[in-house]
């Protein structure tokens, strides 16, 4: 039995994308529940989906797994938040070596603010270690093709959107280099 058999999967999720979903499956090999852990920055906020939106669509792509993958939002500190769960586990995925050294930046100031926190990452599944949801919005709002890289429902909610030709978001220039 692991010390502690709860992870948190932070990030944007805007929105959820195949890679995201291969790594909580992968996830659950190990631990025994996922929360899928949803940043919200009121005032600052510049994402094409709506944090009910984006809980949402993680909620449907997992509910047939019993209740072991929570989707959740958090404002502030990730890892005042993580304390607040009782958990001492944050996953985080890795693509690429351009990934690093953002991850690692952000591994160790969290490791600072609590020691007792560890950050676990995982490498991206082969199939998917090239997709991002920065890069995915892009493509459809140019009218390109996602499917397979996201889940239907996901798919079904980005074509609604960008069919929308009043949509305020430029998603070709979020600061943000990985999603
Ligand atoms: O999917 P993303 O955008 O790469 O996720 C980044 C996220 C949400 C994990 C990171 O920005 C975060 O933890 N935000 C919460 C605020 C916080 O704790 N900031 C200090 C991080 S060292």
């Amino acid at each position: 039995m692991p010390l502690n058999n709860v992870a948190i999967y932070p990030g944007s999720f805007d929105p959820i994308t195949n890679g995201h979903v291969d790594l909580v499956k992968r996830t659950l090999r190990v631990f025994d529940k996922v929360i899928i852990a949803i940043a919200t920055n009121p005032g600052k906020d510049s994402s094409l989906f709506s944090l009910d939106e984006r809980l949402e669509m993680v909620r449907e792509v997992f509910k047939a797994h019993d209740g072991r993958v929570q989707a959740d939002s958090f404002q502030g500190l990730l890892v005042n938040y993580a304390e607040g769960k009782r958990a001492t586990v944050i996953i985080r995925g890795l693509r690429a070596v351009s990934d690093f050294e953002y991850e690692f930046q952000m591994a160790m100031m969290n490791h600072r603010l609590k020691p007792k926190l560890e950050t676990f990452f995982m490498m991206t599944g082969e199939s998917e270690f090239y997709i991002s949801s920065r890069l995915v919005k892009e493509v459809v709002g140019l009218g390109g093709n996602v499917s397979g890289l996201v889940p239907e429902n996901v798919l079904k909610k980005l074509e609604q959107k960008f069919k929308r030709e009043d949509n305020p978001h430029d998603q070709t220039c979020r600061k943000n280099p990985k999603d």
